[in-house]
């Protein structure tokens, strides 16, 4: 019933049918998150160079060795280049597919994935260069095992059809495309997507600690992203990502969502931190807020602290106000996140790729 009912309302989303209380302003800045396409370059790149380019990155980091057979006779290796619309195709893959289990969670794989392609690059360390996407070391213990990490098998073994079904792509690129797809297909920002992580063994597991707790407030909030080479304004802008996805009590021991559309990226995150009461939720869980009116929605105590400090609450007013300035910064944050720490060959900043999305 439970599930019936979310997927009337992911449905209703979906159709541009939310409450009219939140429709119009948020389905504008959708369309206009949407401005890019794979057949267009991005502002940043220009157009007779991106499918050079693109070759060039997927070459250089990505190509992926095809032994044919071992005997002597046998004819030299085949190596397969990965492109643009070999990407293109695992995006799809992975976009047809987050929806397939309707009684998972809030009917989608979508914010598992943002998480496991977050939590996998925040625990980059800028002093070291240690850390980040590079590597997929979260496959292996200790990290694995990392009480931060609890709970993203889900998105691991989620994904492991598709690393089958694509040997060629190393697991550090696709679980940032998983993160990728996951915002695009939930109604956010493109995301540029450059390839060329390639994957580690457990002896480059990071030491645990290096992902925030959700019960400390802004100093350690700072502390964890600062060590990622993050200001305030970036902090505020990931931490949007909160408005898809939920809390669960045999994962985190928190529970429940941020807002009423778990499966949509909207500006919802910052405009109930402002807007709602929020209050002590009494339970015997760890403690976290709940909004007074409908006791329904929760936000941990990290979250709150971006509302009580005094620099990082200006940009929590301007993105719960500015729902296109939250999508161009998500974005342009985002990408970097995902970036940390990966030795992309030099000049291939601007040369990122936008994958079209399934969900128009
Ligand atoms: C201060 C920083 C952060 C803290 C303390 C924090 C903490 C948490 C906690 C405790 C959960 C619940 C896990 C569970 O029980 O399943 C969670 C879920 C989630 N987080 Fe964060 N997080 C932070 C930053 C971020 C950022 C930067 C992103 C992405 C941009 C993000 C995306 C998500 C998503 C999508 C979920 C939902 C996962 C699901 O539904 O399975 N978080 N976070």
């Amino acid at each position: 019933m439970a599930t019936a009912t979310r997927s009337l309302a992911r449905a209703a989303l979906r159709a541009g049918t939310r409450p009219a209380a939140l429709a119009a302003p948020r389905m504008a800045f959708r369309q206009s998150g949407r401005r890019f396409y794979s057949s267009e370059p991005t502002k940043s790149s220009t157009s007779p160079w991106i499918w050079i380019s693109a070759l060039a990155v997927a070459g250089g980091a990505g190509g992926w060795y095809y032994l044919q057979n071992n005997s002597a006779s046998a004819p030299a290796p085949k190596v397969f280049t990965p492109k643009f619309e070999d990407y293109q195709e695992v995006y799809n893959e992975i976009a047809r597919r987050l929806d397939e289990k309707e009684d998972y969670d809030d009917g989608s794989y979508g914010p598992v994935l943002l998480r496991l392609a977050w939590h996998c690059s925040g625990t980059y360390d800028k002093e070291t260069g240690t850390g980040g996407s590079n590597g997929a070391t979260m496959r292996f213990s200790p990290e694995k095992d990392h009480g931060a990490n609890a709970g993203l098998a889900a998105a691991r073994d989620f994904l492991e059809p598709v690393k089958q079904k694509f040997p060629w792509i190393s697991y550090s690129d696709l679980w940032i495309l998983g993160g990728v797809a996951a915002i695009q297909e939930m109604m956010g920002p493109a995301i540029p997507y450059r390839p060329g992580r390639v994957d580690k063994d457990f002896t480059a597991c990071t030491p645990d600690g290096r992902l925030p707790d959700g019960s400390k407030t802004q100093d350690h909030v700072r502390s964890i992203f600062y060590r990622m080479g993050f200001n305030d304004q970036e902090i505020v802008a990931l931490l949007g990502g909160h408005a898809v996805g939920r809390c669960h009590t045999d994962r985190s021991g928190y529970d429940g969502p941020w807002t009423f559309s778990p499966t949509v990226l909207t500006n919802d995150f910052y405009n109930l931190l402002l807007n709602e009461k929020w209050q002590w939720k009494k339970w015997n869980g760890p403690k976290q807020y709940e909004d007074k009116k409908t006791q329904s929605l929760m936000m941990l105590p990290a979250d709150y602290s971006l509302i009580q400090d005094k620099k990082f609450r200006p940009w929590v007013e301007l993105y719960a106000k500015d729902s296109d300035a939250f999508f161009r910064d998500f974005s342009a944050v985002i990408v970097k996140l995902f970036e940390l720490g990966v030795p992309f060959p030099e000049g291939t900043e601007n040369q990122r790729w936008v994958f079209k999305t399934l969900n128009v």
